[in-house]
């Protein structure tokens, strides 16, 4: 079933007729394909619902172009970011592309589709700009946090499952809160990777996020936890380079509190909300992909 989503995606960059643009997008590795799983598991492989899922790997093909280029990012998918290569220029170009193709094709889908898929794309750009914002400051204001992960990353696989829903004549509702909670611990868990994973382990960079001055959730529970002392010498280190010693101390830290623990948990506690959510509605093939959520390791 992916694979026809894969020949969907090659069509659709054929489709520009730019030998150039398909060379760059060619340089692209996949990725995990989650979002395309999702919608294929809940509205099976219609012709729709290829076009669907491939218009979703598109756009958020699009958003990690810009996402790289927005956190100076120079691994992605285990291998050199596009910015990294050519320059954060044509990324943006090659991403500008992406997205407006992915609205294009969009437009020959059924018009609510397009409406949720399109309005999530808005809630996911805001999120980024929001994401930049709150790691000018420390912020350890885990309610900012949540609205800003669910804007820039729950919002797209909310919208996911709900077109899924709508394409599959399932109730909506149900589908996009699924979507939601998976999304939500789906960033939860890419946050919680940042500080426990190497980079070969990621395929991007590891321990970045803090440098980048992103104080998610991990961070949020450890200022929590420490001292007035500690507390200190955490936000001293907000946003800058982070020399080994303070990699450790911060890992130190982080076990002697049990944020990983804590963190996992309440992922966890999303995606079993979810899962239950699918036991009611009768669904019994979307749990794997729920707890894959939140069990793995890159
Ligand atoms: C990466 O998403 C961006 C986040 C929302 C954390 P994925 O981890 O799904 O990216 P790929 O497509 O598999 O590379
Ligand atoms: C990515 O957020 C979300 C989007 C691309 C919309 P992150 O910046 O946290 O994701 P990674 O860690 O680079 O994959
Ligand atoms: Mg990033
Ligand atoms: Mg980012």
């Amino acid at each position: 079933m992916l694979e026809a989503v894969e020949r969907k995606i090659s069509q659709y960059i054929e489709d520009l007729n730019d030998a150039d643009a398909i060379a760059l997008y060619t340089k692209l590795p996949h990725g995990k394909r989650l979002r395309a799983k999702l919608i294929l598991k809940i509205a099976g492989s219609s012709l729709v619902s290829i076009k669907t899922a491939a218009i979703v790997e598109m756009i958020h093909a699009a958003s990690l172009l810009h996402d790289d280029v927005i956190d100076d990012a120079f691994v992605r998918r285990g291998t050199a970011s596009l910015n990294a290569i050519y320059g954060n220029k044509t990324a943006i170009m090659l991403g500008d592309i992406l997205y407006s193709k992915g609205f294009y094709e969009l437009n020959n889908i059924d018009k609510e589709v397009s409406k949720v898929i399109s309005n999530a794309v808005v809630q996911l750009s805001l999120g980024e700009r929001n994401d930049v914002l709150l790691s000018e400051r420390f912020n350890s204001d885990k309610q900012k946090y949540l609205k800003m992960i669910y804007q820039k990353t729950a919002s797209l696989m909310e919208a996911s499952a709900e077109a899924a829903a709508l394409l599959a004549g399932k109730p909506r509702e149900t589908y996009r809160t699924y979507g939601r909670n998976l999304g939500i611990a789906f960033q939860m868990i890419d946050d919680l990777l940042d500080v426990i994973q190497t980079s070969e382990q990621l395929g991007k960079p590891a321990m970045h996020d803090y440098e980048e001055g992103k104080v998610t959730l991990p961070f949020i529970y450890l200022y929590e936890s420490l001292d007035q002392v500690e507390k200190l010498r955490l936000t001293s280190l907000h946003a800058q380079r982070l020399s080994s010693d303070d990699q450790q101390w911060i890992t130190i830290k982080m076990n002697e509190y049990g944020i990983v623990q804590k963190c996992f948990a309440e992922a966890k506690i999303l995606v079993e909300e979810a899962i239950s959510l699918m036991n009611e509605a009768g669904e019994n093939s979307l749990e794997n992909i729920a707890r894959s959520m939140i069990e793995r390791s890159f």
